[in-house]
């Protein structure tokens, strides 16, 4: 008998453990933004993030997706949104910020500050470094989208420009996959080419998407805004399919799930977390379950 796994659920746990408790095959697509390596402190044990090394952080990502790739139907994506950090930002070694004793984002000593291989001021290379690791893991890296921040927050600097991008990463679980280009098209520019494509009037979308970020009141978490999750489950996950998110946070992937007309299954270690993702979806309705039901 085929598993059949219970949707639109919040599941309080870490995700390691959950993706365990999946079965094959089960998920259409994944839509995720896991937390950047040593900028966060959402003070819960287990949480990713919080690794001593660059390379401990992407060896545990790499372990989480590669529970997620058994559970991914073989058609099934993965859309990854990751930035990057630089070696040595956060407070200065040992020594505490008087100011903000706890650090800017609730952490008193920056992870980044030994990254071997990296002097201080050097940009660790995450993304990639990531990408790299889960190709050679299986997964098939299909594209780098880049993420341009329209309103980008303006940084303290005055030696480098200013950041404004991060990146989403398209791996597929097979060679071929489900990818829907006419729901994300783009208007086209140029009316010959609108009749070549046969997308009439539309183009197939380019890899840079401009978006603005949103300011979520809830947290000081960085969540990432509606319609970047809403284009990325639109070309990734058919009508009615499922869309899971393992570091669901404030539950942006349930709620464009949800508004298009998809199932979603979050996966969340910190119960007030889950509690604001459970808000913001719908409320009174949604389950914040331990474990997975299979029906
Ligand atoms: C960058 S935030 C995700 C934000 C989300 N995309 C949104 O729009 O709200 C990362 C989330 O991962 C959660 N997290 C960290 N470690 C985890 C783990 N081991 N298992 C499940 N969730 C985890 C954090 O608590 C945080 O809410």
């Amino acid at each position: 008998m085929e598993n059949i796994i219970k949707p639109n659920i919040i599941i309080n746990n870490d995700c390691l453990e959950t993706l365990k408790e999946l079965p094959d095959e089960s998920i259409n697509c994944c839509v995720t933004s896991p937390p950047y390596y040593g900028l966060r402190d959402y003070g819960v044990d287990n949480q990713v993030g919080r690794e001593e090394t660059p390379e401990k952080y992407i060896e545990r990502l790499v372990e989480i997706f590669a529970e997620l790739y058994r559970v991914l139907k073989n058609d099934g994506t993965l859309w990854l949104n990751i930035g990057d950090s630089y070696c040595g930002t956060g407070s200065k070694g040992n020594c505490t910020d008087p100011k903000n004793p706890m650090g800017r984002n609730g952490q008193k000593v920056s992870l980044t500050h030994n990254v071997a291989g990296c002097k201080h001021k050097d940009l660790i290379g995450i993304p990639w470094l990531l990408a790299f690791a889960l190709r050679y893991d299986g997964w098939y890296l299909r594209s780098n989208i880049i993420w341009h921040k329209g309103n980008a927050m303006p940084e303290n600097v005055k030696d480098r420009p200013t950041r404004s991008y991060e990146h989403i990463f398209l791996f597929a679980k097979s060679k071929k996959y489900y990818y829907d280009a006419l729901s994300i098209a783009e208007p086209a520019a140029d009316k010959k080419r609108k009749r070549k494509n046969g997308f009439s009037g539309l183009r197939n979308c380019r890899d840079m998407w401009t978006i603005n970020t949103v300011p979520y009141k809830g947290e000081h978490f960085a969540a990432f805004p509606l319609l970047l999750a809403q284009r990325c489950i639109l070309a990734g996950c058919p009508e009615g399919g499922i869309v899971i998110d393992p570091f669901f946070g404030s539950g942006t992937t349930g709620l464009a799930a949800v508004k298009n007309g998809r199932n979603y299954i979050g996966i969340e270690i910190k119960p007030e977390n889950c509690q604001l993702a459970k808000e913001r979806i719908g409320g009174n309705g949604i389950e914040i379950v331990q474990n997975i039901t299979i029906l």
